[in-house]
């Protein structure tokens, strides 16, 4: 199997990360994306508790031994008591991402555990390299949840040349043809999230799996309109991307005041709900358990890297 930095440094069979997902990736998923062989992460989004962090935690510990925990950077500076849970939970990393992770990085490092973060520019990666953060993730913006504007090979080739730390990517990768082709560029593995979201292990509504499995690559959309329907104060730079619903149609780009999103908002209608997923829907078309996808983007990736190893 392909080893790399990542599979060295952590012990894995496979160059992958099961992606922090708020609302999507709790400990079960986690703890099966680990126990297939690769490193699965909790997603603790700024909404989510300290108690949900120590809870899930301890299931993916059970299930698959390793577990990293990603945090939502900006939310901290408002309130840094899921950073403390996430450092009690004893995870191998922690993902500081969206926003500057100087304030927290030596917090992290203190307790023993390595500090990842996903940027979306070469300037984030600058910030993230002066903050002494351990591994840097090149999410592009075809990536599901909230992301930059530039693509994920763009910036991922930017990054790897400006760069001496380890570099994952992150943004439309769902098969082993995405894994070797990152992984020939040169970075040192890749996350995977929207190839994840069809999978039983996943939490959320039961409708954000159909909405996946429906889903095409043209069906996604970059926006703001659920932060500000759910009351999320996400610093402008970022948007999220989504399944395209009618919620979409109707409210993104439309200049309506967030009373009026959040109240139009509808969690239990797949209509008017958010499902948060990339451009990477378009190849995720069956409903698989995540330890299968680990295995299957993992032979696939090396099988066509291996066309080249002699
Ligand atoms: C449903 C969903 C929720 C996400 N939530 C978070 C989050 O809370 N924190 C975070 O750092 N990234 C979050 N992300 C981004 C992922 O960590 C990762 O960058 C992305 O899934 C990779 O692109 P892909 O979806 O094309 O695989 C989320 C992604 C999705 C699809």
């Amino acid at each position: 199997m392909t080893e790399t930095w990542l599979t060295k440094e952590f012990g894995l069979a496979f160059p992958i990360v099961g992606a922090p997902m708020g609302g999507r990736a709790g400990g079960v998923l986690t703890g099966e994306v680990s126990k297939a062989g690769g490193l699965g992460m909790l997603g603790a989004a700024r909404y989510t508790t300290a108690d949900w962090i120590a809870k899930e935690a301890a299931v993916a510990r059970d299930i698959g031994g390793i577990f990293g925990i990603g945090l939502q950077t900006w939310s901290l500076d408002e309130d840094d008591a899921l950073l403390e849970a996430a450092l009690e939970a004893k995870p191998r990393v922690i993902a500081l991402s969206f926003g500057d992770a100087a304030p927290y990085a030596e917090r992290v490092h203190a307790a023993g555990i390595a500090v990842m973060s996903q940027i979306n520019t070469v300037d984030d990666m600058r910030l993230a390299e002066q903050a002494g953060v351990d591994i840097i993730v090149a999410q592009g913006g075809e990536a599901g949840g909230h992301t930059g504007k530039v693509g994920t090979l763009p910036l991922l080739q930017e990054v790897l040349d400006s760069t001496e730390l380890p570099v994952l990517a992150a943004g439309g990768i769902a098969t082993g043809r995405g894994l070797a082709a990152v992984i020939a560029a040169g970075a040192q593995g890749a996350l995977i999230g929207t190839a994840l979201l069809a999978s039983p292990e996943t939490i959320g509504p039961e409708y954000a799996r159909s909405r996946i499995l429906a889903a095409s690559s043209t069906d996604t959309v970059y926006t703001s309109v659920f932060d500000q329907a759910r009351h999320q104060p996400w610093p402008t730079r970022w948007g999220g991307r989504a399944i395209a619903n009618e919620f979409t149609a109707r409210y993104h780009d439309a200049g309506v005041d967030e009373a009026e999103l959040a109240t139009a908002y509808d969690p239990a209608n797949p209509e008017l709900g958010v499902v948060y997923a990339g451009q990477a829907a378009g190849l995720v078309n069956s409903e698989h358990p995540a330890g299968e996808i680990v295995r299957r983007i993992a032979a696939d990736a090396d099988a066509l890297l291996r066309r080249f190893a002699s």
